[in-house]
């Protein structure tokens, strides 16, 4: 027997919600049946592009009025508590873009409030579900290089975030929400759980309020030790925008996930592999953001395989707070200029 084909809403119609609905068109074995946003005409744009009915304003209506198998929040983090709450009051799995929240106590408040109602969540992190580092995390764990022992993660880049996203030079906190998400998880990918971690902020950019530049010193459980930095304040030709890059040290050999999705792997017995991890370009998708739009179709067809085997996601609420408890450890260790353990988000 066919599985069901599962039926859900997009609340949020802004700028990467295209990305969303876009994915949503090409996933197996679901559909959006409405989108749900404060701004009818942007609501209006996004359901006549992607030929959906449903247009709502408001989000409690349209739980009301529709049968959902699944939510798919695109809202930005203000707004995340108050949707995957009454998700969960309704009894509808939810998927929420990053960063879960924007504290700690509102991340872990709409974590619980999933599990009290025994509803799925997964978050919608979908940096580690970008082909590249899907290839390279497997290569690390199959004992490519031995026993990993320090890396550098970077996401470096001058672009203008704020032409599609102006409200990203209005915050208070900006390079460790919008982006050390990513990256810290990544780090989590490739280096496990931490016990210790070190940060630095900077505001490069005179125009912008929050820290558009952090740099992270990582120990993780294992020994291993990783830099991870996110910046939206380094001038370099060619930007590399939106690509995070790796330089992975074990016990027998390195492996650099270079510009243009270029891989060279060493050995200690002296071999060089040269490979090209150049992911798929979707017909939607134009350059330089296909490695990104490429993940969120990953990114959704995770959700929607564990919305039928149970509900589980690799980027589970409780899963995402491990990464949101690093970004939170980093805020912390700026403001004190101390190491901080991330245990005391537990
Ligand atoms: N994963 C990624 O790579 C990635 C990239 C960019 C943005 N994002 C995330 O996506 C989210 C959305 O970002 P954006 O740039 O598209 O924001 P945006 O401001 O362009 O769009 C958000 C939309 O949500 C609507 N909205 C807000 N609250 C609502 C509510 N209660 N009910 C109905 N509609 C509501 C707004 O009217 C707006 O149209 C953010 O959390 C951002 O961090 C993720």
């Amino acid at each position: 027997m066919s599985k069901k084909t599962l039926r859900g809403a997009i609340i949020g119609a802004g700028y990467f919600a295209h990305n969303h609905l876009n994915a949503w068109a090409v996933a197996e074995g679901a559909e959006i049946i409405a989108i749900c946003d404060r701004d009818e005409d942007r609501a209006g744009v996004a359901c006549s592009k992607f030929d959906i009915s449903g247009n709502y304003q408001d989000a409690a209506r349209m739980f009301a009025e529709l049968d959902l198998d699944f939510i798919d929040v695109c809202t930005t983090m203000e707004t995340h508590r108050e949707l995957v709450e009454l998700a969960a009051a309704n009894g509808v799995p939810v998927k929420v873009q990053k960063p879960i929240a924007p504290n700690w106590d509102d991340a872990k408040a709409l974590v619980e409030a999933c599990k009290a109602a025994d509803v799925p969540l997964m978050v919608h992190e979908n940096f580690r579900f970008q082909m590249p580092h899907q290839t390279v995390a497997k290569w690390l764990r199959d004992g490519l290089i031995g026993t990993p022992t320090w890396g550098r993660i970077y996401f470096r880049t001058w672009y203008d975030i704020y032409q599609n996203q102006p409200y990203l030079a209005e915050v208070d906190r900006l390079a460790l929400l919008d982006l050390g998400v990513h990256v810290f998880d990544l780090a989590r990918v490739y280096f496990g759980e931490v016990e210790s971690l070190y940060c630095q902020t900077q505001t490069v950019k005179s125009f912008v309020t929050g820290e558009d530049q952090a740099t992270a010193m990582v120990r993780h459980t294992s020994g291993a030790v990783s830099v991870v930095e996110c910046t939206y304040g380094s001038c370099q030709l060619p930007d590399t925008i939106p690509q995070t890059l790796v330089h992975l040290e074990g016990t027998e050999g390195s492996i650099k996930l270079l510009q243009d999705y270029k891989v060279i792997v060493a050995k200690a017995d002296g071999t060089r592999e040269e490979h090209d991890l150049t992911p798929a370009m979707r017909p939607w998708a134009a350059e330089p953001w296909h490695c990104e739009q490429d993940a969120v179709v990953h990114t959704i067809q995770h959700f929607i395989d564990g919305l039928n085997n149970g509900g589980t996601f690799d980027t589970s609420g409780e899963d995402n707070l491990k990464t949101f408890a690093l970004v939170m450890s980093a805020y912390d260790s700026a403001a004190t200029g101390q190491p901080v353990n991330p245990a005391k988000y537990a």
